[in-house]
């Protein structure tokens, strides 16, 4: 899996310049348009919230675990509701964040969470952090089905029967080149160069394989409710990101040469440059290289 070296790479670097461009407790996962491209990102992303809490019959009082929360948009929603929740993330900049707008979060990886640790819950969600569960090592050394079965096992161990869990997952389709074929010297429009800055961006990471990979691994702890694409939706959101990270803003302007600068000097973070002119999650979901699921379980 992702290490916590991996996560803090991205998540902790990017964290001033997200929030200064998309504010503060906003989300980083695609938003839910239910067709409707005219609507606001916020709106977007409420909709997602309001989504999932009526899915997962949340309500005040609630309890409710996000594993990898981010900057804490649903743990904010949460509160608003009047519902508790509690927040696992593996960036010390979200964790910092986080405590400073007052949620309760820790820095845990969620895959070794037991009830022992912060209790059982009502619900659980997880939205954009499955992606990273499973590392490239894991799938070369046929491990990937047993990374995804032990996390199923994690949540199940967390919730009462009949309890609910929102999974929010970018998966492979059987358009993706072998990892063997990414390569970052390839031809610029390339499948093989797209994915390759994938991999630059989020070292440490692999993705399931389908929808069906995932229903296949839930099976012995959840039933499936409710499955729906949210391709088409996350193509829309990273296009109203990246408006929002280029309005000019002076301290943000400011970071971010700073940050192409140490891009510049150090190696490891070289391809990052590319990776923000190209975007190249998006042009995976464009040419269907990639799906966007957003999946309604509920616990055997
Ligand atoms: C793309 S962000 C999504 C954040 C948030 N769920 C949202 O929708 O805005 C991925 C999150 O997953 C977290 N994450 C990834 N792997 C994790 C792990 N093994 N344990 C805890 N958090 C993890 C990262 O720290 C980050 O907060």
């Amino acid at each position: 899996m992702a290490s916590k070296q991996d996560i803090d790479f991205i998540y902790t670097t990017l964290d001033k310049i997200y929030r200064m461009s998309q504010g503060d407790t906003a989300d980083f996962s695609g938003a839910m348009y239910n067709g409707d491209y005219s609507m606001t990102l916020e709106a977007a992303q409420l909709a997602k919230h309001d989504f999932i809490t009526d899915n997962l019959n949340i309500r005040a009082g609630s309890s409710v675990l996000d594993m990898g929360c981010g900057w804490g948009p649903m743990l904010n929603h949460f509160r608003k509701i009047g519902a508790k929740g509690v927040g696992l993330t593996l960036s010390d900049g979200q964790y910092q964040a986080c405590k400073q707008n007052g949620f309760e979060v820790y820095v845990k990886d969620v895959r070794t969470v037991k009830p022992d640790d912060y209790g059982t819950f009502d619900a659980v969600v997880s939205l954009g952090a499955f992606e990273h569960f499973c590392s490239l090592e894991d799938y070369n050394a046929g491990r990937q089905e047993d990374v995804y079965r032990n996390f199923f096992e994690t949540v199940y161990n967390l919730l009462p029967k009949g309890g609910r869990f929102f999974l929010q997952t970018m998966v492979i389709t059987d358009k993706m080149p072998a990892p063997e074929e990414m390569d970052i010297n390839a031809d610029k429009n390339s499948d093989a160069y797209i994915c390759a800055l994938v991999l630059k961006l989020h070292p440490g990471s692999w993705l399931p394989l389908g929808s069906e990979m995932l229903i296949r691994d839930a099976a012995s702890y959840f039933k499936m409710i409710n499955i729906s694409s949210g391709r088409l939706d996350y193509i829309k959101t990273i296009q109203e990101w990246n408006k929002n990270f280029r309005r000019f803003n002076l301290r943000k302007y400011a970071l971010l040469l700073r940050m192409g600068y140490e891009c510049l000097a150090r190696k490891e973070y070289r391809h990052l440059i590319p990776v923000f002119l190209t975007s190249p999650i998006k042009v995976c979901f464009e040419r269907e290289l990639m799906e966007h699921y957003r999946i309604v379980f509920e616990r055997l």
